[in-house]
């Protein structure tokens, strides 16, 4: 009989978390006054056990047990083997996926929020703020925050809020208090709906929220938690690809191809970056960062300083970037809906280490559908987007007769996406296309920024 699951004894976790940065160079952030952001300046925002891990270039960082006790509440996740999406295409190629769905919120999400809701405990913070786009971040927050006794704010992009309401209410069974953003609560709130009242919001107007709600606090007691981009975010969720390498060495398997969707790019990183680590020193694999088409970071925006946030209270970070005041078109993968992306990824894709593709909306939820239908779990609208470009791997590895082993982030489910759904057997997807004039516009914002050095890590 075939196997269909790898799993991994909790004995078998992964002890210690892996750090790019001990291996690629990387152009620094930069402040108002044009010089790299010293960690002092990044106090008020985040502790400073976090701001120490965001600037590391240590290779490997121990996971503390105290987090290694809440992660195994769901961890290790298994590395499932699509045996009936194999089927259902007729392909030669041996599909893996690492399934993220099963965390109690849903998502790989608290990969991080746990270890960053455990480090604002031990550094004596008693609040902490965020922003959620799909919603899942958000509630890995919430979790997260219950699990350490913090209390937990989140500000939640409005048209996410509006498309998921359980959303909030599963924040709020966890304690945490969600409001629609822009909300008129911050000023940068107010400002985006003098802006325009009917905003659908953005990533970029709530992680400005998030940050001022928690800079503006006088207690000193609250900082601000972002769920993807930074540094610290990435390493956390390496913790995907150390088990998965584990797992398919378990039954003798390396993977030729690894997918997974990017909105700021954390769960694909979590699954690739041990394995770039591999590339870097001469394995081939071909790796693969997938984006919407309507909002195409990596594969059509430049490579830039831009700020991380609408009102510009972030650094200037290095990364593809659309510009900092643009907002995406409202489709249903609200977690994608970001104008910049990780800088580490952003790096690897400026040398050629990592190749975009961006999909458009019909095909992604086509996609989903297929795979609900076939390996059972209905995904995330985010995940579509990977699964996408899985099927056509899968497909090309037919063409080519070729037996290819294909690995890939099943990064959440959909459970609380029903209406996304909906639309797509409604036939109300629409495909959503940046053009070239759009993307021009947008970039204005970024015209006097500094431009980051090309850099080369490859050994
Ligand atoms: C299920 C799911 N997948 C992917 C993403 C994209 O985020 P990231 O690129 O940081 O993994 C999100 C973000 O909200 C998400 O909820």
């Amino acid at each position: 009989m075939e196997h269909r699951k790898v799993l991994l004894t909790e004995d078998e976790m992964p002890r210690q978390w892996y750090n790019i940065l001990a291996d690629i160079a990387m152009n620094p952030p930069l402040g108002p006054d044009g010089n790299p952001v010293t960690p002092d300046k990044l106090a008020p925002v985040f502790p400073m056990n976090l701001i120490e891990q965001e600037v590391s270039s240590q290779r490997w960082i121990d996971i503390p047990e105290e987090v290694l006790g809440v992660l195994k509440i769901w961890r290790p996740s298994p590395l499932v083997r699509a045996l009936n999406l194999e089927k259902a295409l007729g392909t030669p190629a041996r599909i893996y996926f690492k399934n993220e769905s099963l965390s109690p919120p849903g998502s790989h999400k608290p990969n991080t929020a746990v270890p960053q809701a455990y480090y604002n405990k031990v550094f004596g913070i008693k609040r902490m703020t965020t922003e959620t786009g799909a919603g899942q971040w958000g509630s890995a927050l919430a979790f997260s925050c219950a699990q350490f006794g913090i209390e937990c704010k989140v500000f939640m992009v409005r048209i996410s809020f509006d498309q998921k309401p359980y959303r909030k209410s599963m924040m709020a069974t966890w304690g945490a208090n969600c409001v629609p953003s822009p909300s008129l609560e911050t000023n940068a709130g107010r400002d985006a709906l003098e802006k325009n009242p009917d905003t659908p919001g953005s990533l970029g107007i709530a992680i400005s929220e998030a940050i001022e709600a928690a800079v503006t606090d006088t207690s000193g007691q609250t900082r601000y938690s972002l769920g993807s981009v930074l540094n610290h975010v990435l390493l956390h969720q390496t913790i995907i690809g150390l088990e998965a390498k584990k797992q398919m060495a378990k039954i003798n398997e390396y993977p030729d191809v690894i997918i997974g969707c990017a909105g700021g790019g954390s769960n694909f990183a979590g699954l690739a970056f041990p394995f770039v680590y591999d590339k870097i020193h001469g394995k081939q694999i071909e790796i693969y960062p997938v984006e919407p088409a309507g909002c195409p970071t990596l594969t059509k925006a430049p490579f830039v300083y831009d700020h991380g946030d609408t009102s510009k209270y972030t650094p200037l970070l290095p990364m593809h970037s659309l510009g900092h005041a643009f907002v995406p078109a409202p489709f249903h993968a609200g977690g994608l809906r970001y104008h910049g992306m990780a800088p580490t990824v952003s790096q690897l894709v400026d040398e050629g280490l990592l190749t975009p593709k961006a999909v458009k909306q019909k095909e992604v939820f086509e996609a989903g559908v297929l795979l609900a239908r076939t390996e059972g779990i209905i995904p995330a609208p985010e995940t579509n987007h990977a699964l996408a470009t899985v099927i056509e791997e899968a497909k090309k590895a037919k063409e080519e007769g070729k037996e290819k082993v294909i690995l890939f982030n099943w990064s959440g489910h959909g459970l609380l996406d029903l209406t996304a759904y909906e639309s797509y057997f409604a036939g109300k997807i629409q495909d959503v296309e940046m053009t070239q004039a759009e993307i021009t516009k947008a970039a204005q914002v970024f015209a006097n920024h500094p431009r980051p050095q090309s850099l080369k890590s490859k050994r």
